[in-house]
């Protein structure tokens, strides 16, 4: 029996049943079915344009393929597995809606750089959607941040109190993450915007084609420079897939932030009810699984990373069946940072902040210790050392008498070491203290609104047209 597929000229008997659902990508491939229509509408023009078509035959198929979307839109179109992939699904329907016609679309292509197209064309344009959600989250980040500048909290290292910082400022470090996420991914798009459609098999073709008519009309800087390397090149989406990895990373930091400080030990923010969930078991309970969530999920997305590095490694050039296994990892972590990063948002735009806990908070830790070596150093003329010597035993003495240094009365202080004025004991103001680190970039409000106003500004550029380059 003739084999039916559109490749099977050469073969006597027909494909295994359990080949086709081995071999196939249509069952996760036809996502990129409007990717593929708009290539193959691209390329029959681009055919037309150069006299390899008639200008009639490249309208009849850019109908046929318009017909096939309008199909696929509203589920009539049949996705029938012993088709393989999305290319030569719609290429068969193309040829059953528009007979001897459909057949010429192929020419002065492959299915390799198809593929290589239409997985670029989704990459870019998800690294768009991505962008679109960080600016959004950032914008959140700054509202909170700008009402947040004098909001006072224990800043922490090693997860111990250590130095008197404001709620904005934090906001702002998280903000700074994510415009740094926005960059990596304005950078990855700008490296990856060539044009691979046209390459064709690995070796260019015979056909007199413009490939600069092509990579333009999809919107692309230029054509890719060398066949062979674009009908294997991946760097795309590892890019993409790193990309991503790296704001998951920075969600699943601010996620065990926000874990934390809604845990009752800290109580410094409480999640609304609509993003929090209950026991099954322990009725009182309120459990912020949505951060967890949010944390845990990094761990596919640095998956899909290592998978497809895995997959590319060690392969020779040009394509080969192992880079079909590229598709699913990059769909899944884009598909997992859009909706965390919608999530995230959401969950900072309704959680109540606390700042009488946050303020309590500073009571504990002795928070001002380096503001009162600071005063010594300052003041007194006392060198940094000592001061710092002088002020762990006034750290000591407090903590015998049960009490944070910033409690301690100014003649409590005094009694300390013979060294220490009175007036240092204003060194021990938790608010003096924050608005004194007042370096660009410290917390200081003065500080932390200035580092607002910058990131205002950013946004401001960022969302004019960064992301309007296709
Ligand atoms: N389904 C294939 C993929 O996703 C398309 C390219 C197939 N090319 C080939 N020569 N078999 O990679």
């Amino acid at each position: 029996m003739k084999n039916n597929k559109l490749w099977g000229g050469r073969f006597q008997e027909k494909a295994s049943e359990i080949l086709d659902l081995f071999n196939a990508s249509l069952p996760f491939d036809k996502k990129l079915y409007k990717q593929d229509i708009l290539g193959s509408k691209i390329h029959s023009q681009m055919l037309s344009h150069c006299g390899i078509l008639t200008q009639e035959e490249s309208k009849q198929i850019c109908q046929g393929l318009d017909q096939i979307q309008a199909e696929i839109e509203k589920g009539e179109f049949t996705f029938d597995i012993s088709d393989e992939d999305i290319h030569m699904a719609v290429e068969k329907r193309l040829i059953e809606i528009i007979g001897e016609v459909g057949k010429k679309l192929h020419t002065a292509r492959s299915r390799n750089d198809q593929v290589a197209l239409d997985f670029r064309l989704f990459v870019l344009d998800s690294n768009r959607q991505i962008r679109v959600l960080l600016l959004e989250l950032i914008q959140t980040l700054l509202n909170i941040a700008d009402s947040h500048t004098t909001t006072i909290l224990p800043g922490m290292t090693h997860l111990q109190h250590a130095q008197p910082v404001n709620f904005g400022f934090l906001m702002c470090a998280y903000a700074c993450m994510f415009v740094r996420d926005f960059e990596r991914l304005s950078d990855s798009f700008k490296r990856n915007n060539y044009c691979p459609l046209g390459s064709a098999a690995l070796a260019g073709t015979p056909y007199k084609t413009d490939r600069f008519y092509t990579a333009k009309a999809l919107g692309f800087t230029a054509p890719t420079l060398n066949a062979t390397d674009s009908v294997s090149d991946r760097d795309f989406a590892l890019d993409f897939l790193y990309d991503l990895s790296l704001i998951a990373m920075h969600i699943s930091r601010m996620a065990e932030e926000l874990v934390l400080w809604s845990s009752y030990e800290f109580r410094f923010i409480t999640l609304s009810d609509s993003y929090s969930t209950g026991s099954s078991i322990m009725p009182q309970k309120k459990n912020p699984d949505v951060p967890e969530l949010l944390r845990g999920k990094s761990g596919r997305v640095y998956g899909n990373l290592f998978s497809l590095l895995t997959i590319m490694k060690g392969l020779p050039l040009a394509y080969n069946k192992d880079t079909q296994e590229d598709k699913e990892g990059v769909f899944d972590s884009f598909e997992t940072l859009e909706i965390s990063l919608k999530i995230l948002n959401d969950l900072l735009k309704t959680m109540q902040i606390n700042p009488k806990e946050m303020k309590e908070a500073c009571q504990k830790g002795h928070l001002t210790a380096t503001d009162l070596a600071d005063f010594l150093v300052q003041s007194c003329n006392i060198p940094f050392r000592e001061a710092h010597h002088i002020t762990g035993k006034a750290v000591t003495y407090a903590e015998s008498l049960n009490k944070d240094l910033s409690q301690l009365s100014a003649q409590e202080l005094c009694s300390v070491d013979s060294r220490i004025p009175p007036k240092a004991h204003n060194a021990l103001d938790l608010e003096a203290s924050m608005n004194s680190r007042d370096s660009y970039g410290g917390t200081s409000t003065k500080a932390t609104q200035t580092q607002i106003q910058s990131l205002l500004a950013w946004l401001q550029i960022a969302k004019s047209g960064e992301c309007n380059e296709r």
